[in-house]
């Protein structure tokens, strides 16, 4: 037990964070607001990031991960470095036997992966895949309605997920594609609400940027999936929308529908002789859109830590929704053929 007083004694989660750019940021605002968790250190090889984080919400900060490693007082951590990193510092961190909430993709390779499961399984390791969408409030009442029967039985799911703005080409570059880098959080909300997927077909396009395209990335992509249970989803992603960031789900049965919206920055709407509109686009960061889900995902780790209990989505989730995205750039290379998932190590 740490922290507390003699009337009443809290048990706080010590948390140290890997990463102090976009993610790590947004991390650690929500550890800092979270009541039973204490960011103890942040880590960063660029120290004046590690540095000012640090500063902010009073935590220690270095530039060497194994240091916050090799204190004791840390309970868990947070990996928000760059995708490359992911594996090595979940496998040292499970052996300093911390609990661990790391960012999507686990890896670009299904072979580093299943690597580093096969290092740390025999540890019993508590691994979270931050896959935060499955926290966001209104994506998960939709799943719950369709669990629940709402919609009778569920036959077409779509889900339409488009940034606001292309990444800088340096980040195409090392991506891993659209389909790893973007589409697997699609992919793994197709899987929470649909169960797992057997199939996928993939279309891509180069629309937007001249730049992606010299990548050998692609910018707009249509993606079919078959669920086991027969249901279909389409995923529509771009790199770019003017109108801000399009995140919408509609889940179609057989009994109803179900319709996730977008989120816009006021309730505002203008009426005039022959017309009524709303005059404000969606909500421009996902930092803003998804802010509910970032602080509920992370209540559920240092909630189910706390309790010993399971943490989800879990380091197979993280697995499986790469094994998706694997897929489907195999389509989009066969020029669309369907191929089959194999969830298999
Ligand atoms: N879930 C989400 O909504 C979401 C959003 C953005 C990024 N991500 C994921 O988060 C990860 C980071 O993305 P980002 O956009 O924050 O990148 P970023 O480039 O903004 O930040 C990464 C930071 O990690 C630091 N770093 C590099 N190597 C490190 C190491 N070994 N240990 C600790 N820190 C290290 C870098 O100096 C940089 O400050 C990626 O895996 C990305 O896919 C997830």
């Amino acid at each position: 037990l740490r922290g507390g007083t003699d009337k009443e004694v809290i048990v706080m989660l010590r948390i140290g964070l890997f990463g102090c750019g976009r993610i790590g940021k947004v991390h650690a605002a929500a550890v800092a607001a979270h009541p039973r968790a204490e960011l103890a250190w942040v880590s960063d090889p660029v120290l004046d990031s590690a540095a000012t984080l640090g500063d902010r919400y009073g935590a220690r900060a270095t530039v060497h991960a194994q240091e916050v490693l090799d204190d004791p007082t840390v309970d868990a951590v947070i990996i928000g470095s760059p995708t490359p990193t992911h594996v090595d510092l979940i496998a040292a961190a499970v052996r300093a036997k911390k609990a661990v909430m790391c960012e999507k993709p686990i890896d670009l390779d299904i072979a580093r992966v299943d690597a580093c499961w096969k290092e740390i399984a025999e540890l019993s390791p508590t691994v979270m895949v931050a896959f935060m969408r499955r926290f966001d409030r209104s994506i998960r009442a939709l799943r719950d309605g369709v669990h629940a029967g709402q919609i009778g039985q569920l036959e077409q799911l779509l889900i339409t997920s488009r940034d606001v703005a292309a990444p800088p080409r340096s980040y195409i570059a090392v991506s891993g594609g659209i389909f790893r880098d973007m589409t697997i959080h699609d992919f793994d909300i197709a899987r929470f609400i649909m169960g797992d997927v057997v199939e996928v077909q993939a279309m891509g396009a180069n629309l937007i940027d001249p730049d992606i395209q010299a990548e050998g990335d692609v910018d707009s992509v249509m993606v079919t999936v078959r669920s086991a249970d027969g249901a279909l989803c389409q995923i529509v992603n771009s790199r770019r929308c003017v109108v801000g960031y399009d995140q919408r789900i509609e889940a179609f049965g057989s009994a109803g529908v179900l319709n996730v919206g977008n989120h816009v920055p006021s309730t505002v709407s203008r009426g005039g002789p022959g017309f009524s509109t709303s005059s404000d686009g969606y909500v421009e960061a996902w930092q803003e859109r998804f802010a509910n889900a970032y602080h509920a995902e992370l209540d559920h780790f240092v909630t189910s830590v706390l309790a010993g209990s399971a943490v989800s989505p879990t380091f197979d989730d993280g697995r499986a929704a790469l094994l998706i995205a694997d897929a489907a750039t195999q389509s989009l290379i066969s020029g669309g053929q369907p191929i089959r998932v194999v969830q298999d190590a």
